[in-house]
C-alpha cells in the first residue's frame, strides 16, 4: 500500500484521544482537572480530533453540564453492568449513564479483565447493553507480557475481538471504538515501539475487514493505550493504523493530555 493511499483511509476514521482517570480523583479535583481540559481544548485543539473524558461515575453529571454546547470534547463512563437494572448492590447501568449525558464507556480494560475477572463473555454482554442505551463502547484488548512472550498474542487478540464483540451486527460494530493495550505496557512507562503496535493495529482492522468489511474496517477508530505520553504520541499517531489514544496517567495532567491531543492539530 503507497503512503498515499494509507493517509487516505487514515483520513476517513475519526481520530479521538480518550482520558482514562481510572479510581482517581475527588469531587471537587475532577471538576477543576476538566476545566483545565477545556480550556486548553478550546484555545489550542484546532484539527478535527475528538477528546473523551472518561471519569469515575460521580463527575459524569458534572463533566456532562461543563462540557454543554462543546463540540470538541465529551464524557464516558469507565465500566458498566451488563443487566438493565436490578438487585445488583453497587453497580451502575448504562442507562444510568447515559441519562447523565456521557456518551462513552470504556469495557474491557485490562483492570476490570485481570481484577473483576471480566471475560470476553460477559464483556460481549455489557457491550450490548451499552450499544442498547445509545452508549459508545471503547473495546479494550490486549495481551499480556507472557502471552507475547509465548507467541500467541495474535490469537488473544482475535479471540478477544471474536467472542467480545462478533455478536454484533456490522450497524451496532460502527459505534464501537477499539482499544489496543498491551497489559505489559499500562501504567509501567514501557511502551510498545509504533511498529509493534501498528503491527497490532493493522491485524485488527484485518481481522474487522475479514468479518464486516473493509468498508466497516476502513471507519473504525482503533485507539492504542499503554504509557502514551507527549514524547512518544507523536510516532504512535503517525502509524497508519493507530487513530488516537488511551490515556491512563497522562491523562491526570491537562498539560501532558492537551499535548497529546494536539498531536492531530
Ligand atoms: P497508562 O494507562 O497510560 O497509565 O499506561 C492506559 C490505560 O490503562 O488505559
Amino acid at each position: 500500500m503507497d503512503h498515499g493511499l494509507w493517509t487516505k483511509t487514515k483520513d476517513m476514521r475519526k481520530k479521538i484521544v480518550a482520558g482514562n482517570w481510572k479510581m482517581n480523583m475527588d469531587y471537587e479535583e475532577g471538576l477543576s482537572l476538566f476545566s483545565e481540559v477545556l480550556n486548553m481544548a478550546h484555545d489550542e485543539v484546532t484539527g478535527k480530533q475528538h477528546i473523551v473524558v472518561c471519569s469515575p461515575f460521580i463527575h459524569l453529571h458534572s463533566l456532562v453540564q461543563m462540557a454543554k454546547g462543546n463540540t470538541k470534547v465529551s464524557v464516558g463512563a469507565q465500566n458498566a453492568h451488563q443487566a438493565e437494572s436490578g438487585a445488583f448492590t453497587g453497580e451502575t447501568s448504562a442507562k444510568m449513564i447515559r441519562s447523565t449525558g456521557a456518551e462513552y464507556v470504556i469495557l474491557g480494560h485490562s483492570e476490570r479483565r485481570q481484577y473483576f475477572g471480566e471475560t470476553n463473555e460477559l464483556l460481549a454482554k455489557k457491550v450490548y447493553t451499552a450499544l442498547k442505551h445509545s452508549l459508545k463502547p471503547i473495546f479494550c484488548i490486549g495481551e499480556t507480557l507472557q502471552e507475547r512472550e509465548s507467541n500467541v498474542h495474535f490469537d488473544v487478540i482475535k479471540s478477544q475481538l471474536a467472542e467480545g464483540l462478533y455478536h454484533l451486527d456490522a450497524g451496532h460494530f460502527g459505534q464501537v471504538v477499539i482499544a489496543y493495550e498491551p497489559v505489559w505496557a499500562i501504567g509501567t512507562g514501557v511502551t510498545a515501539t509504533s511498529a509493534q503496535a501498528q503491527e497490532i493495529h493493522a491485524f485488527i482492522r484485518k481481522e474487522i475487514a475479514a468479518k464486516y468489511g473493509q468498508e466497516v474496517a476502513d471507519h473504525t477508530s482503533i485507539l492504542y493505550g499503554g504509557s502514551a505520553n507527549p514524547k512518544n504520541a507523536p510516532e504512535l499517531f503517525a502509524q497508519p493504523d493507530i487513530d488516537g489514544g488511551l490515556i491512563g496517567g497522562a491523562s491526570l495532567k491537562s498539560r501532558d493530555f492537551t499535548d497529546i491531543a494536539k498531536v492531530f492539530n
